[in-house]
């Protein structure tokens, strides 16, 4: 694991069009081993990623401590790998992704890092033992699943 900025990710893993929109300099870890997947594992990768963002979401509410960090934790790697798993060489490759990821990838990557930064919000209430922001943060990472699924999921 490793850390570059996300413009420099996006660059790397993803080649989209709309590079310099979002080229927000926020730090984001990709892990080199999702980065190295085949196209059809990019996929399959995302499915279990996003699922696991399911199960995580539905539990967070009810953590706190350590159990809430961690939580965040998933949730950070999900969504720091997950925007290279939607590259440009998995388009053609059956799934519930709509052509809009690629033909919007502008407003894809804002929701992507917009659910990054609500799970960031969350390990920091976390390990701040801050409940009310933590209730926030998490409620604003849920409004952005609805967000991304209503225009970009099949
Ligand atoms: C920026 C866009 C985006 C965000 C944010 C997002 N999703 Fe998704 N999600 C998608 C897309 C696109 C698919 C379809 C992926 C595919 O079929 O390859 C998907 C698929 C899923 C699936 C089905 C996976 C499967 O088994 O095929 C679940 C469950 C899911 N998302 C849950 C979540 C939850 C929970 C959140 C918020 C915590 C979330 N997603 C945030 C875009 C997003």
């Amino acid at each position: 694991m490793h850390s570059r900025k996300l413009a420099a990710t996006l660059v790397a893993g993803l080649a989209f069009a709309a590079i310099a929109a979002v080229a927000v300099a926020q730090d984001v870890t990709v892990d080199p081993a999702i980065a190295a997947l085949s196209p059809a594992d990019m996929v399959a990768k995302r499915e279990e990623l996003m699922k696991s963002n399911g199960g995580t979401l539905r539990s967070a509410g009810n953590l706190s401590g350590a159990e809430a960090v961690a939580a965040a934790d998933t949730l950070i790697y999900n969504f720091s790998n997950l925007s290279v798993l939607f590259g440009e060489s998995t388009k053609d490759i059956p799934s519930d992704a709509l052509p809009a990821v690629w033909d919007n990838a502008e407003g894809f990557n804002a929701i992507m890092l917009k659910a990054l930064e609500a799970s960031t919000a969350m390990k920091t209430a976390a390990e701040a033992g801050d409940a009310d922001a933590y209730a926030a943060a998490n409620k604003a990472l849920g409004a952005t699943c609805g967000e991304c699924h209503q225009g970009f999921r099949s």
